[in-house]
């Protein structure tokens, strides 16, 4: 292994996932364990340079106060019991953790600044050969930050020992089914079933309007394809995740019961008795765009807005139909196009289109037509949970209209959503 490692206890301290990106940031690999955590698991991780038990006003569970293993003070690393405040009367918080967290780090646990991502690939691939051995290794490929990655981390580590399962239902963005394709299938020499399951989805889709029931159904029938594909397959003993560490630790708060029980499956099956292959579960959001690019993903890959599972399914407001389906998945990619080409990609958090099921008249070709209204927005945030309206230059906004109305066949009308998160979620329904 060529990375160092400094262990977090959880003793239910919020302030976990901060401290190991506060360790992680001087250049020096660290993950969270349960306090509870065995002799024998705590001595199986790799170079661990030194403990940290961190406190919090969180420690008890199901009313005890809980408290760290005896034979922690007896490990051969140095052990440090930090307040979750930092040092009292210390300039800040950040401040003086970083100060006292360095000189640790380095002084007293002598850990060498050897975390970056070439550090971390090699580890990893090294893992994930000794974990696989010569088995067959699954893995749902959506063409999302997080499968690609892992994709593309188990194709440098086995190559054609892993099957990459791309199910196309139909909801994606435009150009994204045949992204993967050439990335996974004609770039990278991987072992890629393409599955074109739209008629599929959108039969199981007709007529249905409840957002609820649509999730539902097109989480139900991804399992269902899936299943099949899987079964055809012979021999797999490995399915490949694209768990990443906030998916474990949530916002660590809880102490160990979250940081053990939440398991990201994607919405899979847990009957198909695979064992997981999880190579990206200690990795933060911007480490996992990292990895993909010291993997060689594109950044249109790599830096894509956040997609939901559902995709163009619940942009395509109450019941699915083709010719909408069609609009709001072009009226997106003009959306995309022209915020590229304003320089607002990567800037902006997520903007998309919406269209109702709703017609409005309008005036084509010196005639009146009913026609469709379709909704632009564009969003920033930090964590989703509330969200800002991007303040789009006027003559853009124009510039799109003019596209979407005259380039995507029945939409007459252009709309901006102004409104922030509350009152407004970021998707429609
Ligand atoms: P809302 O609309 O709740 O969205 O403000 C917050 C974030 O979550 C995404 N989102 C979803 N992601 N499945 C997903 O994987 C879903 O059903 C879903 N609904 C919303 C949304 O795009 C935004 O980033």
């Amino acid at each position: 292994m060529k990375q160092d490692m400094i262990v977090i206890l959880d003793l239910g301290s919020e302030e976990n996932p901060r401290l190991a990106r506060e360790i992680r940031a001087l250049g020096v690999y660290s993950e969270i364990h349960p306090h509870d955590i065995s002799r024998e698991e705590l001595e199986a991780l790799p170079n661990v340079k030194g403990v940290i038990l961190n406190g919090g006003p969180n420690r008890v569970v199901d009313g005890v106060e809980i408290d760290v293993a005896p034979y922690v003070y007896d490990l051969p690393v140095p052990v440090m019991l930090l307040d979750h405040k930092g040092q009292p009367g210390l300039p800040t918080m950040q401040e003086a953790r970083r100060t006292q967290l360095s000189e640790w780090v380095f002084g007293i646990c002598c850990a060498q600044p050897n975390w970056n991502m070439e550090n971390f690939i090699a580890d990893q691939v090294e893992l994930i050969r000794r974990q696989v051995g010569d088995g067959k290794v699954l893995l749902a490929l959506s063409g999302g930050v997080d499968s690609s990655v892992v994709a593309a981390l188990l194709i440098k580590a086995i190559g054609k020992q892993l099957t990459c399962v791309h199910v196309n239902h139909g909801l994606l963005r435009q150009g994204e089914p045949e992204q993967v394709v050439e990335v996974f299938r004609n770039q990278m020499d991987a072992n890629l079933v393409y599955v074109d399951a739209v008629d599929r989805f959108l039969d199981k889709l007709a007529g249905v309007a409840d957002p609820e029931q649509k999730r539902k159904i097109i989480g139900a029938e991804f399992i269902r394809v899936f299943e099949e594909e899987a079964r055809k397959l012979e021999g797999i003993r490995f399915l490949g995740q694209g768990t990443i560490y906030p998916d474990i630790i949530e916002s660590g708060t809880k102490t160990v019961k979250t940081v053990k029980s939440h398991h990201n499956v994607g919405g899979l099956p847990e009957d198909l008795n695979f064992e997981l292959v999880e190579p990206l579960k200690m990795l933060f959001k911007d480490e996992v765009r990292a990895c993909g690019k010291a993997l060689g993903l594109p950044d249109s890959m790599v830096y894509r807005q956040p997609f939901p599972g559902p995709g163009l399914g619940v942009r395509c407001l109450g019941a699915i139909t083709r010719d909408r389906l069609e609009a709001v998945r072009a009226s997106d990619a003009i959306l995309r196009e022209e915020f590229a080409r304003a320089g607002l990609e990567g800037r902006v958090w997520q903007y998309f289109t919406v269209i109702p099921d709703i017609r409005s008249v309008g005036v084509r070709d010196g005639r009146r037509a009913d026609e469709w209204p379709v909704i632009l927005r564009a969003v920033n945030t930090v964590d989703a949970m509330t969200a800002t309206v991007e303040d789009v230059p006027f003559t853009l906004l124009q510039l799109i209209t003019k596209r979407i109305t005259h380039e995507v066949p029945g939409v007459n009308r252009v709309l901006y959503d102004l409104t922030p998160k509350p009152t407004g979620t970021i998707e429609w329904e």
